[in-house]
């Protein structure tokens, strides 16, 4: 019954759009922004006589990563060479005169797109106390696309003591995360790499820094970006899994003056309990519709989640008169595109991971407005 109700309400609404195709209600992010912070953790590494690379080979056991590694572009360099003098000459150059692209050695050119991770693993010899030239390079084009990320730091030297290595990192990642302590693994324990980066990933809490914790998702909708906190339910983990391959985009139509819903293209285990929805409601029906509750309505539902701080009048205005695509992603919004579309509060402030808070923090960065600002 209420599929027939949908169809021809559809077609009423194709005509009615037809006849006010002009008020469709702006809804443009406040920042207009689209900005998103991926989910996968990147580890970077340099390696010359590959300590490095043999500790990135056990990390790269332990947890799921990409790996790049930053190859110099001048090939058989002998660094050891002369009392390590290449390596002196280029850290001295850049220790000179560290903010010119042109003090630092050239690398082979590096295909990343650091918006898909949000964890950042950087793992890099020490030289002469520092951090190797080839590894500064790479932070030096990149560090700037690091803001807010969470940075682990694992150095691997002979003997020598990791700080102006840390130094190093924070000049070149300037608004990078740090994660609480780094990982100095020198050639004496060399051997127990592997039980020392399991006990460093639990120190440093990697497995909640890094996670995109499957009770949350995003849902875009006109560039405006909401956090939905999901249900603890088989469908909702249904849905998860569907979009760890991907995102899904449908079209979504009014319904009833309380809901947008639209066929998500994919059937969901159901778990239908008889509720009342409330606005911000996600709600599976069917099986295989999404409805988007801006409104109220009590029926036998599965409810897959609930966008989280949104009020009817806000979502309304996103939501907008007639189809719309929305888009649901396991992606987590870097600056607050999470914002509300066009609304008339003056400030809106959210952490850097898309958490609204009620005040400026006292200390680090936060969003206001759509503005990352640092306190
Ligand atoms: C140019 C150069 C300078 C180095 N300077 C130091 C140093 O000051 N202190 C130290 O303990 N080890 C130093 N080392 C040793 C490396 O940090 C150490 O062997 C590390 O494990 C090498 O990592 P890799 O095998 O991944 O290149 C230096 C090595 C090179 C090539």
């Amino acid at each position: 019954m209420k599929h027939l109700l949908s169809k021809l309400y559809l077609v009423l609404t194709a005509v009615f759009m037809m006849a006010c195709s002009n008020e469709e209600v702006d809804a443009e992010p406040v920042d207009g922004g689209n900005q998103f912070i991926g989910s996968k953790t990147l580890i970077v590494y340099y390696s010359y006589t590959n300590h490095t690379e043999e500790i990135v080979a056990d990390l790269k056991g332990m947890i799921n990563a990409d790996v790049i590694e930053v190859e110099p572009e001048e090939k058989g360099l002998d660094y050891s060479a002369n009392n390590y003098a290449i390596g002196t000459e280029q850290l001295t150059k850049i220790k000179n005169n560290p903010g010119v692209e042109s003090s630092y050695p050239a690398i082979d050119p590096v295909d990343v797109d650091m918006s898909q991770y949000n964890t950042v693993i950087i793992a890099t010899p020490l030289w002469w106390s520092q951090m190797a030239s080839n590894m500064q390079t790479f932070l030096f084009k990149y560090g700037q696309e690091m803001d807010g990320k969470n940075i682990g730091l694992i150095v691997s030297s002979h003997s020598s003591g990791i700080s102006d290595v840390e130094a190093d990192a924070k000049r070149l990642v300037p608004n990078g995360q740090f994660m609480s302590k780094s990982l100095w693994i020198n050639n004496a324990n060399h051997s127990k790499r592997k039980s020392m980066l399991e006990q460093w990933l639990l120190d440093v809490d990697y497995t909640n820094l890094s996670a995109t914790t499957n009770n949350t998702m995003y849902l875009k909708i006109n560039n405006n970006i909401f956090t939905v906190d999901l249900e603890s339910n088989s469908s909702a983990e249904a849905l998860v899994d569907l979009l760890k391959e991907g995102d899904i985009t449908y079209e979504a139509h009014d319904y009833g003056d309380f809901e947008k819903v639209g066929e998500l293209g994919y059937t969901l285990p159901e778990d239908n309990k008889q509720i009342t929805t409330e606005p911000g409601d996600v709600i599976l029906y069917n099986g295989n519709n999404i409805c988007i509750f801006y409104g109220s309505n009590s029926w036998s539902y599965t409810r897959l989640g609930k966008i989280r701080d949104i009020n009817t009048d806000d979502l309304k205005k996103v939501l907008g008169n007639g189809d719309v695509a929305v888009t649901f992603t396991l992606a987590n919004p870097t600056f607050a595109s999470l914002t509300r579309a066009n609304s008339s509060e003056s400030k809106m402030i959210y952490s850097i991971n898309g958490t609204k808070l009620s005040q400026v923090p006292e200390k680090g960065f936060y969003i206001e407005n759509g503005v990352k600002k640092i306190k």
